[in-house]
This record gives structure tokens, C-alpha cells and sequence, in this order.
């Protein structure tokens, strides 16, 4: 681009000078207080976004330039419509978002009819598509339709000291039918299929996982804490999707399903889950398992398939202190013949409570019994 055009893209942002003095066409702050403004404001190095309501039916979308920042001045509210969304997708290259404490809300009780993604009308989802590389910190999401943040980062992302709260919909509501509002397959706190990722220092208060990851290596998922859900998850594994380098430690889980969960689809293929490391973790309150790992997925405790190999699954490090409510079985493995590899160290892992679980089809386990 010449340089006489510079003064014209600048016209409706405030010139920053860079590094070397001179102008860029993205030293600008842009500021967002409505849909119409997003356009032009993205191609600013700094994005501020002021309270505002994205109208029902529309989704927000940030797409933004390399390095550059985007501070929440305000809470953003999502307009209610049954629609496939999602509502809010951001994009970019190094990116800083920072949400200070402010809210994204996205109307759950409108749509949460007890039956998730699985029924009922159509829900907006995700809530939130996280796709840059940089930071991503410090925002309050509420209500989320069906699953909150959904990430797929094409470099290095760290997020941190984000909530996701869907507490609202462990009651009953009118569309519900008697079920908790938001139950089944809905609310997943953070859905992941990526590389390169630390989520640290958050909090999901929701009815279904608190993180699936699906696929993807260089995972960590550290100092968080879970309520009301299904617990940390890896999977569900469908065909062709390899999990490894997973760490998943120093987090707090409270009233869920099961603590620690790996599932594998029984019919899958071409698949794998392997390297991944517990250490650290507390759990309290836990309704049908402690640990779980099941390769009979949708079943539980089914029929398990061997196309996803699963090994290297370790308790080490600081020690996991689970302790599962009465009925509920400590630990349950479930495994196909061959479908468990390798020697799996659980020195770390004591589990108090209920009962002791099926380990079928494995003897690989070194240093814990139950
Ligand atoms: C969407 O509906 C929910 C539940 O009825 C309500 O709490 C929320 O304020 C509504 N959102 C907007 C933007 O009107
Ligand atoms: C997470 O919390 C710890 C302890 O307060 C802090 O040292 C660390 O910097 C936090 N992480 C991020 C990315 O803010
Ligand atoms: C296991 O994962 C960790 C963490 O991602 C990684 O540093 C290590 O190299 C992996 N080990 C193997 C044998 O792949
Ligand atoms: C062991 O795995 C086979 C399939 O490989 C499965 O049919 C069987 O049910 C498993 N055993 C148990 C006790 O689950
Ligand atoms: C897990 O434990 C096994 C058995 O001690 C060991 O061979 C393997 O290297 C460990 N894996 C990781 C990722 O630490």
C-alpha cells in the first residue's frame, strides 16, 4: 500500500506510532460498542469492546491482526434465538485478550430444555470458538446455550483465570420437564482438538464435562476447578484422532460424575490415547466413578473395542486424592483385549470410598490396588 492512503485507513482510529516512529495501518485503537463497528475496529493492534447486546441470531466474530490486543471494557450480552451460532469466534496470531472480570452472557435459560445437544430446539454452540495463538484471559462467561468454549489455537494459547457458569442450569425450569435445565451432552466447559495449549487457574460450574479433549498433543490442564459435571475427559476418541502429551494436575473437583475419565468409542479406529500424566488432583463428592476408563464408549462398563490403544496413562508427582461418595466404584478399566498397553505407574493415586470397580482385560497397573 502507498503511503498517501494511510492517512485515510486511519481516519476513524487514533495513530500510534510504532517502534521505528512510523505509522502502520494497524496503530490504532478500535472500538467495538456494536456489531457495525467490528469491521473497521479489527484491523486496529488494540480492539476495546464497551458493553453492548449482539442482536439474537448474529454471531460476533473477531478476526484480528497479528499482536494484537483486545481489552473488555464492559459485559457483552447475546440476543436469544434457536440458531446453530456460534456466538462469538475470535481469530489471530499472537493475540492478548483480556476480559477483566467482565461477562459474556449467552441467555441459557432460553434455550436449556433438560435435553442439551441432543434435542429440543437448536442451541447456538459453541458459545465461544477460540482460535489464536497468545493469551486469552480473565473473562466470565454465564449461561452458555450448549458447550462454552470450543478451542482449536493455531499456535501456543495459554488461557487462564476463566469461568464458565452455568450453575443456573442444575435446576429444573419450565421447558424442562422436572430434568436439571441444562443436562445431557450440553454444557461442556472447554472442547479441544488442538495442539499447544495450557488452560490454568479456571473454573466451570456446568452439568456435563468440565474438559473433553478429543484430539491433539502438548496438553495442559492444570489448577482448575470443576463442580456439578462430568469430570476431566479425554474423549470421547472417535476414528482417526490420536491424543498424547497430555498433563492434567492441581485441580480441584467437586460433586461430579466421575473425576477422571478416558473414553474410547468401541466401534472406533486408526486411533490412540497415550502419555498422559495425573498429578496433584483432589476430588470430592463423586456420584458414579472416581477414575474412569472405558474403550466401550457410548456404553458404560459395555462391551469394549481394541481400535483405540490406550498406554502411558500415569498417577505421578504429587499425590491425587479422590474420594468417591457411597455406591459409586473407585476405579473402573475397562479394556478390550489388547486395547490396554504397556505398564501404567499409579504410585500417586489413592481413592477412599464406595466400591472397588472392574479392571478387565489389564494387569498393568504398578503401585496402586484397590
Ligand atoms: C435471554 O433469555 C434469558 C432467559 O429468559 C434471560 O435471562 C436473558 O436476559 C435473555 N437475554 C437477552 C439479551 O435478552
Ligand atoms: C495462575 O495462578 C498462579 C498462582 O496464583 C500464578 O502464579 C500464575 O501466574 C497464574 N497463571 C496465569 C497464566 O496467570
Ligand atoms: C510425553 O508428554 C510430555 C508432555 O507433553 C512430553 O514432554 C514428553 O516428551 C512425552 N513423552 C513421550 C515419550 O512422548
Ligand atoms: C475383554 O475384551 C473382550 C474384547 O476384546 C470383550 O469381549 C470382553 O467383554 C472383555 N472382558 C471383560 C471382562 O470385559
Ligand atoms: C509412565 O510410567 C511408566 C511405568 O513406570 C513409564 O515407563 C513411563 O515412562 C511413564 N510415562 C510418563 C509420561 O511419565
Amino acid at each position: 500500500m502507498s503511503a498517501k492512503f494511510i492517512p485515510f485507513i486511519l481516519a476513524s482510529c487514533a495513530v500510534v506510532s510504532n517502534a521505528a516512529g512510523l505509522p502502520r495501518s494497524s496503530d490504532c485503537v478500535g472500538t467495538i460498542a456494536s456489531l457495525s463497528d467490528v469491521a473497521s475496529a479489527q484491523k486496529c493492534s488494540t480492539v476495546n469492546i464497551n458493553a453492548f447486546t449482539v442482536p439474537a441470531g448474529e454471531g460476533f466474530t473477531l478476526s484480528l491482526v497479528n499482536g494484537a490486543t483486545v481489552n473488555l471494557q464492559g459485559d457483552v450480552l447475546f440476543g436469544n434465538k434457536s440458531w446453530a451460532g456460534p456466538l462469538f469466534t475470535i481469530s489471530g496470531d499472537d493475540i492478548t485478550f483480556n476480559g477483566n472480570g467482565h461477562r459474556f452472557d449467552g441467555g441459557g435459560p432460553f434455550y436449556w430444555d433438560g435435553l442439551g445437544s441432543n434435542g429440543g430446539t437448536t442451541k447456538p454452540r459453541p458459545m465461544l470458538k477460540i482460535k489464536i495463538s497468545g493469551t486469552f484471559s480473565n473473562l466470565y462467561v454465564v449461561n452458555s446455550p450448549a458447550q462454552a468454549f470450543s478451542v482449536s489455537n493455531p499456535g501456543p494459547l495459554v488461557i487462564s483465570s476463566v469461568t464458565v457458569d452455568d450453575s443456573q442450569g442444575d435446576h429444573p425450569n419450565s421447558q424442562s420437564n422436572g430434568l436439571a435445565a441444562g443436562k445431557c451432552h450440553n454444557t461442556d466447559g472447554f472442547d479441544v482438538s488442538t495442539n499447544d495449549l495450557v488452560i490454568e487457574n479456571s473454573t466451570v460450574k456446568n452439568q456435563d464435562d468440565c474438559i473433553a479433549i478429543n484430539e491433539g498433543s502438548n496438553i495442559v490442564f492444570k489448577n482448575n476447578a470443576c463442580s456439578g459435571g462430568h469430570g476431566i475427559s479425554i474423549g470421547s476418541i472417535t476414528s482417526n484422532h490420536a491424543v498424547s502429551g497430555v498433563v492434567i494436575s492441581g485441580n480441584s473437583i467437586t460433586n461430579e460424575q466421575q473425576a477422571i475419565r478416558i473414553k474410547t468409542d468401541a466401534v472406533a479406529t486408526d486411533s490412540s490415547v497415550s502419555n498422559v500424566t495425573y498429578s496433584g488432583n483432589t476430588a470430592t463428592g463423586l456420584t458414579k466413578f472416581g477414575i474412569l476408563i472405558d474403550q466401550s464408549y457410548p456404553s458404560t462398563l459395555g462391551v469394549p473395542g481394541a481400535g483405540v490403544p490406550i498406554s502411558d496413562i500415569n498417577f505421578t508427582g504429587a499425590e491425587s486424592t479422590i474420594s468417591v461418595a457411597s455406591g459409586a466404584d473407585r476405579v473402573a478399566v475397562n479394556c478390550a483385549k489388547g486395547g490396554c498397553l504397556g505398564t501404567w505407574d499409579w504410585s500417586s493415586l489413592k481413592v477412599t470410598g464406595g466400591k472397588a470397580g472392574p479392571i478387565n482385560n489389564f494387569t498393568g497397573i504398578d503401585g496402586f490396588s484397590q
